[in-house]
């Protein structure tokens, strides 16, 4: 057990996917895998492992924003040893391309700070997804065939979903950015210190050009398109 997950130190899978709303984790977790068993409820930050195709999978929320991913994906790798650990999540589109619905794999996510950006000083750090990892992910997408399209390239992690600043959107637009969400530039720095794998699906489910904006009972099957795919990139040979 540690401070924010009461699992026993064996019930953390070496694969934890990590949507930031706990209740997105239950409904993955009853549609994906087979024997789930919550493994944490503290704070209602829902965590639950199983088995997809055999292998062990754990699925647990990590909140929204990166001081409370950074809590949960700290605990994961350190306490628990996760070795791959995959963000599925949803993100504001921001090029006209990329449109509702669309899926994002991140290749890189920038950030104007992280909480571990008190380590790197005067450094900008460029947090990536691991390749082997993101190369899976986008065969898995590929071979869906989905009507929305896969994007792959940077995105932008931001501390704030309500932005006071136009401006900075706008320059993220104007260096290609494909969209902006919450917590992957601090899943990034953790596994990269850690020496671990990871990476971040999102689906488009919001558009700072268009304004348009999915409602939440139009996320699931987008969500469970994302879920396949991560179980996928995850244990793809
Ligand atoms: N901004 C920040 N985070 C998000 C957004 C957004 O528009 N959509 C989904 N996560």
């Amino acid at each position: 057990m540690t401070i924010h997950i009461g699992a026993q130190p064996d019930d953390i899978a070496d694969v934890v996917l990590m949507p930031g709303d706990p209740y997105r984790a239950k409904w993955a977790a009853e549609t994906f895998l087979e024997d789930a068993k919550c493994i944490n409820q503290v704070r209602g930050m829902l965590g639950f492992t199983g088995h997809w195709n055999g292998h062990r999978v754990t699925i647990q929320g990590s909140g929204m924003g990166m001081p409370s991913l950074s809590i949960y994906a700290n605990e994961l790798i350190t306490q628990f040893n996760a070795q791959t650990l995959i963000r599925i999540g949803s993100c504001g589109g921001m090029q006209p391309h990329v449109k509702m619905r669309d899926i994002v794999l991140a290749s890189t996510a920038s950030s104007t700070s992280t909480p571990s950006s008190t380590i790197m000083r005067d450094l900008n750090f460029a947090p990536c997804a691991d390749f082997g990892l993101l190369h899976k992910a986008f065969h898995a997408a590929e071979a869906l065939n989905l009507p929305n399209t896969v994007h792959v390239g940077g995105i932008y992690s931001s501390d704030t979903f309500y932005s006071e600043r136009p401006d900075l959107d706008e320059q993220m637009q104007r260096h290609g950015i494909l969209g902006v969400e919450m917590e992957a530039a601090e899943l990034y720095t953790l596994a990269a210190r850690h020496g671990r794998r990871a990476m971040g699906i999102m689906t488009v489910s919001d558009h700072l050009l268009t304004g348009e904006a999915l409602p939440s009972d139009q996320r699931e099957k987008s969500f469970g398109d994302m879920v396949d795919i991560a179980l996928k990139a995850a244990f793809a040979s």
